[in-house]
């Protein structure tokens, strides 16, 4: 039966659940709504709460009567709301509200809830020295579109780089894009239709939640184990619901920090194989890792495997730039999807990336990044042990921590009351399409050193105790 609201009656419940429909267009203007009796006997509701409903709307305008017909939605265009698609999120385990409140925090606020490193720990002397190389180059560099495919020195180098894991790919296998995200969104216009279905792992980036329902897909999900999503699961998921894609990260897994296993990684490809599935797998943190962990691309060759990768994490999030490895012939028509969207590529910021990663100190400034990293990995978690929070695991490498709150806390509840001393927090169910990561909150190392953060969690603990 149709659950009430949180504060209202069952005629809101239908009126929300309509305006849902309306507003991720799977009702658009001129559509029929259900019939009255229908609706009624699908939502589990009396018919006269649905009248009501119906009655309300029509008032507002939303829809329509047509007289001996039925109701239909009103014919004025309503905007895109992406927050509406999909299960209805409390705010605080809303993924474009966690996204929000870190890239809007100011300067005194604490992010151990972001997924990026602290601008003082970024390579910034091989940045200002590119900038000042960039300055004194010539026109088509700083004024001129970049080529559909991106800057070829680039490429040549990202091909030797993934070389290094195993990937073999020429530099015309390898299209450049903005940002790892937008490297997404184009194979998501690329490989799908609305209302296909996409598997991703649970817990995985929650932005691969917000992105996915900005096209309009179907998203399921296979829990994650700590050498990779579990087969048995990830093989019902399958057969069940004939995923289109899944998107995974294989290196370093955001938010466990956990490494896909090679065994596990043949039972993916095999299964991947008999259902023709295709893989995105995003490898955006790559440059952290200690010791390479095995790559889907590697063992499949980039046939149905893609692979993504972006210099955020690394380099910079404000010089815009990722890319996307795929079979040959798919490139074309990725190419002819970054004309008609962004038409030419950020040439400048290609240009800076690649004098970053050709400036010797680039190699030495990760090594010192990893090690700085490992040191607050340990540091950090024997804070949070020593609060009574548990490691999912303690990962090999990377910046994030996926912790057990003690005492059945809740995480949403944890980050609403650490909100207010200008912390934020990532609650485990932003990250959970099931929902069931209600007592982890992931930790970014490197963000969470200052002893407020451990203060705000001390708090939240006490209130519960
Ligand atoms: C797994 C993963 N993929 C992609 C991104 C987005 O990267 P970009 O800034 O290149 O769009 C992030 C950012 O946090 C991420 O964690």
């Amino acid at each position: 039966m149709l659950d009430k609201t949180k504060n209202g009656t069952r005629i809101a419940a239908v009126i929300a659940t309509i305006r849902q429909r309306i507003a991720g267009r799977s009702l658009t203007a001129g559509d029929k709504l259900p019939s009255i009796r229908a609706f009624a006997r699908a939502l589990q509701v009396s018919t006269s709460t649905v009248v009501e409903a119906y009655d309300r709307l029509a008032a507002e305008g939303v829809i329509q009567a047509r007289a001996g017909s039925g109701f239909y939605v009103a014919s004025q265009a309503v905007p895109l709301a992406l927050s509406e698609i999909g299960p209805k999120l409390d705010r605080a385990v809303d993924p474009f509200w966690v996204s929000r409140q870190s890239l809007d925090a100011g300067g005194d606020d604490l992010k151990p809830g972001c997924g990026w490193l602290p601008p003082s720990w970024m390579p910034d002397d091989g940045i200002r020295r590119a900038l000042r190389t960039l300055s004194r180059t010539d026109g088509p560099s700083l004024a001129d579109y970049g080529t559909p495919l991106g800057l070829p020195p680039l490429r040549q180098l990202i091909a030797r780089r993934m070389g290094d894991h195993g990937i073999d790919a020429s530099p015309d296998q390898i299209m450049l894009t903005e940002s790892g995200t937008q490297a997404l969104d184009l194979l998501c216009r690329f490989l799908l239709e609305p209302g296909d279905t996409v598997m991703v792992d649970d817990p995985c980036y929650f932005n691969f939640h917000a992105l996915l329902r900005a096209h309009r897909a179907r998203i399921v999900s296979v829990a994650y184990t700590p050498t990779g999503p579990d087969i048995e699961q990830f093989a019902k998921a399958l057969q069940e619901h004939r995923p289109r894609l899944y998107i995974t990260n294989s290196a370093i897994h955001n938010p466990t920090g956990a490494m896909l296993s090679p065994v596990t990684a043949h039972r993916v490809l095999k299964l991947a194989e008999q259902a023709g599935l295709t893989i995105i797998e995003d490898d955006i943190f790559a440059d952290f890792e200690h010791v390479p962990a095995p790559r889907l691309a590697a063992f499949d060759g980039l046939d149905r495997v893609v692979h993504i990768g972006s210099f955020s994490k690394t380099l910079s999030a404000s010089a815009r730039c990722g890319f996307i490895a795929a079979r040959p012939d798919w490139i074309e028509g990725l190419i002819d999807l970054k004309i008609a969207t962004t038409f030419g590529g950020g040439r400048l910021t290609a240009e800076l990336v690649l004098n970053v990663l050709r400036d010797g100190s680039y190699r030495k400034h990760m090594e010192g990044l990893r090690h700085r990293l490992s040191r607050a990995m340990a540091e950090v978690n024997a804070r949070l042990k020593n609060l009574g929070l548990v490691p999912w695991i303690e990962p090999q490498a990377g910046l994030f921590l996926w912790s057990r709150l003690p005492d059945d806390l809740d995480s949403a509840d944890v980050a609403r009351q650490a909100l207010a001393d200008n912390i934020v927090l990532a609650p485990g169910n932003v990250f959970s399409l099931s929902q069931s990561a209600s007592s982890f909150l992931r930790f970014n190392v490197s963000q969470s050193q200052d002893e407020r953060v451990f203060a705000a969690l001390r708090k939240a603990i006490a209130r519960k105790r």
